[in-house]
């Protein structure tokens, strides 16, 4: 099929269902999307916040990106069809022990558009993304449930110690193509998460 084939094609798509994103493009962040992205955040991590109170997350990628552990490569949004920015993640660079490594976070999607598969594109692109610098590992908390599926396991298993030992399993790692079985010890993410 040739390109302008393509993309008659997908001009013709019908729009996407209710609660699904469509078609999302996976690219790096780009200035204008500051105000979408914290708005996203907002909207994705309202569940965390009492009271309607702002995210923390909202602030955190605003403190990351004035970090030196701030990666431009590393942090991706995912676009729907009429250029809303519906996803965002970032990874950002800690150290374990004496390597730079990556801790990621956060992730969030647009709550109407969840569970439509657009978390899992972000996830992809960024631990390709982390593989393809050289990073030995990407480290994060959260769900044990949703991460597997990404090659994470309890970083714990990889000899790798969270920055609380209080996070157990919830602390994973996923293990990219520069990691050796030589690399354990503690994990330390990039300061702004030490201020959370
Ligand atoms: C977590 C989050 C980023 C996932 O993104 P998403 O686009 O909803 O997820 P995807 O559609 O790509 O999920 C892919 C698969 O992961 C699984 N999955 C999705 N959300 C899950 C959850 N909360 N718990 C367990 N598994 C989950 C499902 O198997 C899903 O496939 P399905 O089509 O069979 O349901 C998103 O739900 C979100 O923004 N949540 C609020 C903010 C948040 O909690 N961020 C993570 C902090 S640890």
């Amino acid at each position: 099929m040739s390109l302008s084939e393509y993309y008659r094609q997908r001009d013709r798509a019908p729009s996407s269902a209710p609660g699904h994103a469509g078609p999302v493009l996976v690219r790096r962040e780009a200035p204008d999307d500051v105000d979408p992205i914290d708005d996203l955040h907002r909207r994705a991590f309202a569940f965390a916040a009492p009271n309607g109170a702002e995210p923390v997350e909202v602030a955190l990628v605003h403190a990351l990106r004035e970090d030196p552990g701030w990666v431009p490569a590393l942090s991706l949004v995912a676009e729907g069809p009429q250029g809303a920015v519906v996803g965002h993640v970032v990874c950002s660079e800690g150290a374990l022990g004496d390597t730079p490594a990556v801790g990621l976070g956060p992730i969030g999607v647009r709550p109407d558009v969840q569970r439509s598969g657009v978390g899992r594109a972000l996830m992809h692109a960024v631990l390709a993304a982390a593989d393809a610098l050289d990073y030995p590992l990407v480290a994060l908390l959260g769900h044990l449930d949703y991460y597997r599926q990404f090659g994470f396991v309890p970083a714990s298993a990889m000899g790798v110690l969270a920055p609380d030992p209080a996070w157990g399993d919830h602390f994973q790692a996923r293990p990219l193509a520069a990691w050796r079985p030589a690399l354990k010890g503690a994990f330390r993410y990039a300061a702004p998460f030490e201020a959370l």
